[in-house]
């Protein structure tokens, strides 16, 4: 077990599934207590039974209420008195051409993938500035750093992940907050189940033909975490090895 994971209260927002259900199983295997969040209950039952957890340590969230993200750290408050690390990890990515107007999926990744992300900082600050301590962790992506055809939405999400932890980095430094971004390449998750538009699916599938597992994320999550707490690890970007863009 590290010592620097061991016991601490880890909130992971998008827990049923890819990245955030693996980094809870690798958190909760080095002693973290997790508490997780997502629409799909059954799916957090099924982790929490593998994981051995008290059925309170779930809780149905959807990130784009801002009221169910606050439920969901005041869970883990009742349950441990604190928080120490959020994991701001749900995500969706129906990646498409501006000129197929999917407006309704444009308004859904500003709702999750930025809005969400804003709604757990909210939820959190004010225990963390009060405890003096802290790490809020932001998953953005390869596609917070760059943009293609078809990516234009996602990637503008993924922008703002990132320049919204920048900012929050230098505002949190009083109160001894850590931030963390963590921005991976093609992992292999669900996330390519979200995209409608075929063409852009069938591009996609090649990319992540190469994807790597979870588990990578998992590891990447653990190392920020695990730093002596005057160590502030800021951002990680990762990708298959093989992956060229
Ligand atoms: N996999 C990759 O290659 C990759 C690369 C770069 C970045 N990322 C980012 O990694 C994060 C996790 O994605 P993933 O790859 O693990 O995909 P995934 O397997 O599809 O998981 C996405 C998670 O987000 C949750 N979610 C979606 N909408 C939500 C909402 N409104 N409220 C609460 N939770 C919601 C889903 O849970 P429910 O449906 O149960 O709510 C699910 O647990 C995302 O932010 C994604 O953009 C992934």
């Amino acid at each position: 077990m590290s010592q620097n994971i061991e016991n601490k209260v880890v909130v992971i927002t998008g827990a049923s599934s890819g990245l955030g259900a693996e980094t809870a199983r690798h958190l909760a295997a080095q002693g973290a207590k997790v508490v997780l969040g997502a629409r799909r209950l059954d799916r957090l039952e099924s982790l929490a039974a593998e994981l051995g957890l008290d059925a309170r340590a779930i809780l149905s969230t959807d990130v784009t209420d801002y009221l169910q993200v606050q439920a969901l750290v005041d869970r883990a408050l009742e349950l441990h008195g604190r928080i120490d690390v959020l994991i701001n990890n749900a995500g969706l990515m129906p990646s498409s051409m501006l000129d197929k107007l999917k407006i309704e999926e444009w308004n859904r990744m500003i709702d999750v993938n930025i809005k969400g992300v804003l709604y757990g900082i909210a939820a959190v600050l004010p225990k963390m500035k009060e405890q003096k301590s802290g790490q809020i962790i932001n998953v953005s992506s390869v596609a917070g750093h760059k943009v293609g055809p078809g990516g234009a939405v996602y990637a503008g999400t993924k922008w703002a992940v990132r320049a919204i932890s920048e900012g929050l980095r230098q505002e949190v430094k009083p109160w001894n907050i850590r931030t963390t971004i963590v921005s991976p390449g093609a992992v292999d998750t669900e996330l390519t189940g979200t995209i409608t538009d075929e063409d852009i699916a069938k591009g996609m599938a090649k990319t992540y033909e190469n994807a790597i597992p979870a588990s990578s994320f998992a590891r990447v999550v653990a190392f920020a975490i695990s730093q002596p707490d005057e160590v502030d690890v800021n951002e990680i970007l990762f990708r298959p090895t093989v992956q060229v863009y």
